[in-house]
């Protein structure tokens, strides 16, 4: 037959195929049967199986629509699902442990449920009377998608559970992951088993999930109704028994020199492993401390995960070019020659700071090895002296801004009576441009405004075309300019105008965070906001330099305050803050307030006995109790510790208020 005759018959079934893709993947609209669509899939496979020349990087051996769907619905988790602190080294479990400490009394036996971090998807399965009603992906944590009946198809997933003490409504987690060998079989569609495993359970056609043999292996709950579990090796010796898979590595252990140990022989044993896995997780294994060490803002006090060591390589430092951060910090990049570590090309490194590429000697032409962790940014971790060239020279690092020409600076450290290793530009304004942009991102960003369509390389964009110059510009965008740039149009711009417009109604805490000042992390900006009335009320401690009266709030200290007031002195930062508090609509965030310490104000003094200052504060305001910071005659109990400040009891007694101890305060919560 004519090759040119069988070429274009041939790219016409291509194109259909595409086509027909698109109808079905993307549009969830199909316009022919599954059967019609086979048929064309195999006429193509029979096509290039007979006659050699005939290729298409779109042929249905090279796509077969593994292509992610956009289309599912959304789900919103009960509870979010977090991720893990990352630990590589050996101290950093030991400050884990101590952090434990520092929160629960010393006196505690700890135990820790050590599990296996398999390197998959993580899912959650929600079971109502004992059938399984949703299966949803982690999406960002706080939104996943329902892919029920594509995580139906792994037969490790069990639909209806029999035992009569299986809850009536409980919402299991685990991962779901590929196992090596059938990676391998699938190994050129797919970068890595974890990416193998995402596309199959995010197709939009669970028959095209089941061809890809996955795995799910089950850890822990989201939620459960009437249960009573004491240990996490307790529930998950449940879990099997209900009809899931659990990991058979799972142990219990107390003392951290056997997690260390256990550690040491597990990262050589899990090359025999069928599986993937990128370190190990130790949890503490009672639930009811696990509850009460609670979670920080992305991730829960109670666990960590142990990572194996990183994926390393050696290549070349072709620049070194420094980044000017938010908070004028001055951060040396390395660009290196591309080079492929564990399936991801690197062709950046951090080197930190100035005082490490001096430790270290870096220099521009090095051989360096470079280390990339998790999701930990890529690092130099040494050179390799005997490959330099004699010419080479030590980097010299820049002692003005790059971006504005401003001095720099080392500050020095009161508490540790040293020089800061990182060097900052000391406009920590908005004339700097590489830190207005910085700031300007950050005002943007998830944990602030989380302006939807505006994302970092659209302010860098709307900056250099002088639509954003401060954050209040953002409120008042040329929107009939960016509707003309290229990449835009009606309906993404009224998407944008939209998400900034209800991104006005905004919490006093995310505000306060938004504003970018050094040292006013998330975790600040709630303690601080809490602690206020209003933003009114900040406004004015602001106007009269009032700083001080902030280091009442436990959390907040000198360095915080320092930073505060450093920052608002600046003029146009503070004309800036004013313009937004007239802009948005800045409301403090509103807790449930039920519970049975409502209206009820509280002081602690002296030490408690099995519970940390932090706890009692938080266990107090989850019971809808307020802390206050001083005795006064709006205070309704005094918790009278162990060795409490004289004078606080005298003030106390003299203005006729109740004093009050620990157990006290635990009988008028329960
Ligand atoms: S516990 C907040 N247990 O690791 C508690 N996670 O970095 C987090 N993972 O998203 C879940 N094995 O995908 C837990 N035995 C295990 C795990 C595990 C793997 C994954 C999971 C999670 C991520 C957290």
């Amino acid at each position: 037959m004519d090759r040119e005759y069988l070429k274009n018959k041939y790219q016409s079934k291509i194109k259909n195929y595409i086509k027909h893709n698109k109808f079905y993947y993307e549009n969830s609209d199909p316009k022919i049967t599954d059967s019609e669509y086979d048929e064309l899939k195999n006429e193509i496979l029979e096509l290039e199986k007979k006659y050699k020349f005939l290729k298409s990087k779109n042929s249905p051996t090279k796509i077969v629509g593994y292509k992610p769907s956009k289309s599912f619905e959304k789900y919103k988790h009960k509870n979010p699902m977090l991720s893990l602190s990352n630990a590589f080294y050996e101290d950093d479990i030991i400050n884990f442990k101590k952090k434990i400490y520092n929160y629960l009394d010393k006196n505690i036996k700890l135990e820790y449920s050590v599990e296996p971090k398999i390197d998959g998807i993580s899912a959650s399965l929600t079971y109502i009377n004992k059938r399984l009603h949703y299966g949803v992906s982690r999406g960002d944590g706080k939104i996943g998608e329902i892919i029920t009946e594509n995580l139906k198809t792994i037969k490790d997933i069990p639909h209806f559970i029999e035992s009569s003490d299986f809850p009536n409504e409980i919402e299991i987690r685990g991962e779901v992951f590929i196992k090596k060998k059938d990676f391998l079989k699938i190994k050129d569609k797919f970068a890595n088993p974890r990416n193998a495993a995402s596309g199959s359970l995010r197709q939009k056609d669970p028959r095209e999930t089941k061809k890809i043999p996955l795995n799910f292996i089950a850890y822990t709950f989201g939620y459960s109704k009437n249960t009573n579990y004491k240990y996490q090796s307790e529930f998950l010796k449940n879990l099997q028994r209900w009809g899931f898979k659990i990991n058979k590595d799972n142990k219990i252990l107390s003392d951290i020199k056997d997690l260390i140990k256990f550690h040491k022989n597990f990262e050589n044993k899990r090359f025999d492993l069928d599986y993937d896995l990128d370190g190990l997780v130790y949890k503490i294994n009672d639930l009811k401390l696990q509850e009460r060490l609670g979670f920080t803002s992305n991730a829960p006090r109670w666990a960590i995960a142990h990572k194996f060591s990183a994926d390393n390589a050696d290549t070349k430092v072709l620049n070194i070019e420094i980044q000017v951060g938010r908070t004028g910090a001055l951060t040396p990049v390395a660009k290196v020659n591309p080079v492929n570590i564990g399936g991801v090309v690197v062709s950046n490194a951090t080197l930190h700071n100035e005082d490490e590429i001096l430790r270290k000697d870096i220099r521009i032409g090095d051989i360096v090895k470079i280390e990339r962790a998790g999701d930990v940014i890529p690092h130099v971790i040494k050179v390799d002296k005997t490959k330099r060239d004699n010419k080479s020279k030590s980097f010299v690092f820049p002692k003005k801004c790059p971006s504005c020409g401003s001095e720099t600076i080392k500050e020095f450290n009161k508490t540790t009576k040293k020089f800061d290793a990182v060097r900052r530009c000391i406009n920590d304004g908005y004339t700097c441009e590489k830190i207005a942009i910085e700031k300007i991102k950050h005002f943007i960003s998830k944990d602030a405004l989380n302006i939807d369509g505006l994302g970092k390389k659209v302010v860098e964009k709307f900056w250099y075309l002088d639509l954003i110059k401060k954050p209040q510009d953002i409120f008042y965008l040329d929107y009939n300019k960016i509707k003309k740039l290229e990449g835009w149009g009606e309906i993404s711009v009224n998407n944008l105008k939209l998400s900034i417009e209800n991104s006005k109604n905004i919490s006093l805490q995310k505000f306060i965070y938004s504003i970018g000042i050094r040292h006013i992390g998330i975790e600040n900006a709630k303690l601080i906001s809490e602690n206020i009335k209003n933003i009114q009320q900040f406004l004015k401690i602001i106007k009269d330099k009032q700083f001080n009266k902030l280091l009442n709030i436990d959390g907040i200290g000198e360095t915080q305050v320092v930073s505060l007031s450093k920052f608002f002195n600046n003029k146009l930062n503070l004309s800036i803050f004013v313009e937004l508090i007239n802009i948005l609509n800045i409301e403090k965030e509103n807790l449930i307030k039920n519970g049975p310490l409502i209206n009820k104000t509280f002081l602690i003094t002296g030490k408690l006995k099995d519970i940390s200052r932090a706890e009692i504060k938080s266990l107090i305001e989850k019971n809808s109790g307020t802390i206050l910071s001083s005795v006064s005659k709006n205070l309704n109990f005094l918790i009278a510790g162990e060795k409490p400040t004289k004078r606080k009891i005298d003030h106390a007694k003299s203005l006729g208020i109740n004093i009050i101890s620990q157990s006290d305060l635990i009988k008028l919560i329960n």
